[in-house]
């Protein structure tokens, strides 16, 4: 079964073309990261206007890269949220149109589910149930995929996703956005025990997240610099700060396995590119005896084919969605669209 998908819930737009829920036929990826970089952070409404501009010659670029026609397609799948709600429209009136049109199903998809997804395009053996943390820009979640329709949030960010701290560390050390990529690179320059930054466990046989405590305290210590006409050590600061965010989903994912009795753990979302949390997850699952699996980091990143997977997996286990699909920016995990 051939799905061509669509992915427009932020500033990617991406188009890609999966066979059976496992194979890339293609993956093709604009990023609008140039258009709002001199914003610091993503406009929604500007990302909306290039979705529309961009989209259909994605769409074209995909179908000449496999040599395929929209003839060929078996359905559509889409992202219908959580994201922007206007950014996720142009994706899904258009996959709507697409599917109408050629007569095929159209397959809403969540956003997150589609990362969680990922694993499954480059690990053909990967079988739920696993736990996967989720780590992106608007989300931090440990769940437990328990079939390929079955998730279960076992613990979540109660204020800043793991991203967001990054982008808004990112932009106090003047270092611009997307601040993940940015701070992984200085890090490499700089010492992880220079500065004790907190690390927020909160309850320790929770598995919630908290990340806004320790960007006010990279917040509070640059103030304090600047107030005292000090240099600020960037390298420094961004290593620091990146530690103690990799330490506490590191410990926290491994305690949540622990819990459960899980041996298999995945990462997935855009920060789960960052070098030292694949690193350091590769340790402490080998310590602890788990399989560990993280996705290239072209699909890390939002794309299209971690949706066509996804796609895939919701037709054959819950069949198409209605025309009437919405995008729904507040779309909760596990909820059958
Ligand atoms: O999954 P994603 O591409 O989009 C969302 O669904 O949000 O994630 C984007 C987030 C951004 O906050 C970006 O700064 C972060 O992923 N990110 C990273 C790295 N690469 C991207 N964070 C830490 N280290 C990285 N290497
Ligand atoms: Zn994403």
């Amino acid at each position: 079964m051939k799905i061509l998908s669509i992915e427009t819930s932020c500033d990617e737009t991406s188009v890609a073309i999966v066979e059976d829920g496992r194979k890339i036929i293609t993956n093709r990826i604009y990023s609008q990261i140039d258009i709002h970089q001199k914003y610091g952070g993503v406009v929604p409404e500007i990302a909306s206007r290039n979705h529309v501009i961009k989209l259909p010659y994605i769409i074209e670029e995909a179908l000449a890269e496999s040599g395929l026609t929209l003839g060929d397609m078996d359905a559509i799948g889409v992202a219908n949220g959580p994201g922007l709600v206007g950014a996720l429209l142009i994706g899904l009136s258009t996959a709507k149109a697409m599917a109408y049109s050629l007569d095929i199903p159209l397959i809403g998809v969540h956003h997150i589910e589609g990362h969680i997804a990922a694993n499954f395009l480059q690990y053909p053996e990967l079988e739920p149930p696993f736990l996967t943390l989720v780590v992106s820009g608007g989300h931090s979640h440990l769940v437990l995929v328990k079939d390929y329709q079955t998730f279960e949030v076992l613990g979540k960010t109660r204020d800043d996703a793991a991203g967001e701290a990054f982008d808004k560390v990112s932009r106090v050390l003047g270092l611009g956005y997307p601040g993940g990529p940015a701070i992984d690179e200085a890090a490499t320059k700089g010492n992880p025990s220079a500065i004790d930054f907190p690390r927020a466990f909160l309850d320790k046989d929770r598995f919630d997240f908290s990340f806004s405590g320790l960007k006010s305290a990279v917040l509070n210590y640059i103030n304090r610099k600047k107030m005292k006409n000090e240099p600020i050590e960037v390298n420094d600061v961004a290593a620091s700060f990146q530690m103690a965010v990799v330490d506490v989903l590191v410990a926290k994912t491994i305690a949540c396995a622990r819990s459960i009795n899980m041996k298999v753990i995945c990462i997935a979302g855009g920060v789960s590119s960052n070098s030292l949390l694949r690193q350091k997850m590769t340790d402490a699952a080998k310590e602890e005896g788990l399989s560990l699996y993280y996705p290239d980091p072209i699909l890390c990143t939002d794309n299209a084919a971690m949706i066509g997977s996804m796609a895939y997996y919701n037709y054959i286990n819950g069949g198409a969605s209605d025309l009437n699909l919405n995008a729904m920016p507040g779309l909760e995990i596990g909820s059958r669209i």
